[in-house]
């Protein structure tokens, strides 16, 4: 009795600041980029302004697709799951995105390069009774305690990230209100600040989501049902390279336009061309290259380092502050943090601890990261060329270039595109690249 009056109060009180800020009326529908590296929520004030919604557990704005299934049953997912790889590689799942709605015989090649087991529906009473055949639907092998063996489909790992994405949802939806103010420490409520907005009216359970361009039916029905499972109602299905040209309002623009999308993120590359007219958009060619992303790069840096490191080119230090170790996986730690650098930086130095213990110190050139990435330059334009090609049409027909994804940060990547479409055209590069999908699809609803 006491919880519903306090319910009660809460209801009017949230309804109350929820108008003051703009937030009337409408249930809130949020959009979601379910990643193949990370994921991203952003939601829209009625006043039509959005906001990335950071995660609960770090703040982040960006959540790791990453999902780890302990032996007791328990799931970690984002962050503290991304710390488990090292430890339990066979049961942290990531790059799900690139299983879903896949059978077995179709992921033969990915399922080489992960160290987690990837298998048919071996769920009793499965409809494909072989888990073995490669027509039944690929998944994830997971072993609990006690020699027990779970089936997990690259739809769970979604909803796990999705139903993480939804709780900082509220959570941040709750601190933004301050309903910690008005409530007892250990309230109910605050536990369950849910329950207070569903009552008020404020669902936060719809979204807008989105797929890659590429992706068929079967695998764009397994994105939604991940989202249902994870207890959000899915408004709409955008493609991802749409959304990104929504984020930039592209689509309020007058008469056709083509758009130029190119996404890369941290493993995969896509480049999309769109034709526009006004609000009616569609995705005209695609090409790509599944395995080109972020993480080449620093695989490429770091084998820079290995290379400086057995030519003897590195300075051997009197001091010892390094915290790396000149091991491979040392060296890879500090080739991503270089690699960083080196995007707003002409030279970095970096410093490894070797067996010695002496400290290493490496100098890197902005220059001779180019020239040793230069294979990697040249794969990540050739979909450039070919989405063109696919509509017999050259870089004069397009009107816009939209740059999606961490590696689009990349200044040489930058400086090839606007080489290859002329400097009379800009790059949109505004909104953070990172955040651009999940941006667009929060800003589509009005
Ligand atoms: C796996 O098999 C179980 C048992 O038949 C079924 O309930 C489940 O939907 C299947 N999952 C997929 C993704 O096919
Ligand atoms: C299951 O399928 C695999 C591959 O298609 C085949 O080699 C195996 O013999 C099948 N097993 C059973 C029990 O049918």
């Amino acid at each position: 009795m006491q919880y519903l009056i306090a319910l009660g109060g809460l209801v009017v009180l949230v309804s109350a600041i929820l108008a003051a800020m703009g937030f009337h009326g409408r249930p809130q529908v949020v959009g979601i980029d379910l990643g193949t590296t990370f994921s991203v929520v952003a939601l829209k004030a009625t006043d039509g302004t959005v906001s990335i919604i950071p995660d609960h557990v770090t703040g982040k704005q960006l959540l790791p697709s990453v999902v780890t299934y302990k032996s007791d049953g328990k799931v970690l997912v984002g962050d503290v799951a991304v710390a488990q790889r090292g430890r339990s590689p066979e049961r942290t799942i990531f790059n799900a995105k690139r299983f879903i709605g896949r059978e077995l015989g179709e992921v033969s090649q990915e399922s080489a390069e992960h160290a987690y087991r990837v298998v048919g529906n071996f769920t009793e009473n499965s409809r494909e009774p072989n888990a073995s055949s490669l027509a039944s639907p690929a998944g994830f092998a997971i072993e609990l305690d006690g020699k027990k063996e779970r089936w997990v489909s690259p739809i769970d790992v979604g909803a796990e990230v999705v139903a993480h994405m939804r709780r900082s949802v509220t959570q941040h939806l709750g601190d933004i209100l301050s309903i910690r103010r008005f409530l007892e420490p250990n309230s109910e409520l605050l536990r369950r600040p849910e329950t207070a907005f569903r009552a008020a009216g404020f669902e936060i359970s719809r979204a807008v989501i989105c797929v890659p361009a590429k992706f068929g039916f079967p695998e764009t029905k397994a994105t939604q049902e991940a989202f249902e499972r994870a207890g959000m109602k899915v408004m709409r299905i955008l493609e991802e390279p749409t959304a990104a040209a929504i984020a930039y309002n592209l689509h309020k623009g007058e008469g056709v336009r083509h758009v130029l999308v190119y996404d890369i993120g941290g493993g995969t590359l896509d480049t999309s061309l769109l034709y526009m007219n006004g609000n009616a958009v569609s995705v005209l060619s695609v090409a790509g290259d599944d395995h080109l992303g972020g993480s080449d790069f620093d695989i490429q840096m770091r084998r820079l380092l290995e290379s400086k490191l057995e030519r003897g080119d590195v300075q051997i230090a009197d001091s010892e502050t390094a915290k790396e170790s000149c091991e491979s996986s040392g060296l890879h730690i500090l080739a991503e943090d270089a690699k960083i650098r080196l995007s707003s930086e002409q030279k970095v130095e970096t410093r490894c601890r070797a067996s010695d213990g002496k400290d290493r110190i490496f100098a890197i050139g902005r220059q001779e990261f180019e020239d040793a990435s230069s294979e990697l330059f040249s794969r990540a334009m050739a979909p450039v060329q070919k989405v063109l090609d696919d509509q017999m049409m050259t870089t004069d027909y397009i009107n816009d270039v939209v740059l999606v994804g961490g590696a689009s940060r990349t200044p040489k990547l930058r400086e090839l595109l606007q080489d290859f479409f002329g400097s009379s055209k800009r790059l949109h590069t505004e909104i953070d690249p990172d955040i651009t999908v999940a941006w667009g699809a929060a800003s589509v609803l009005d």
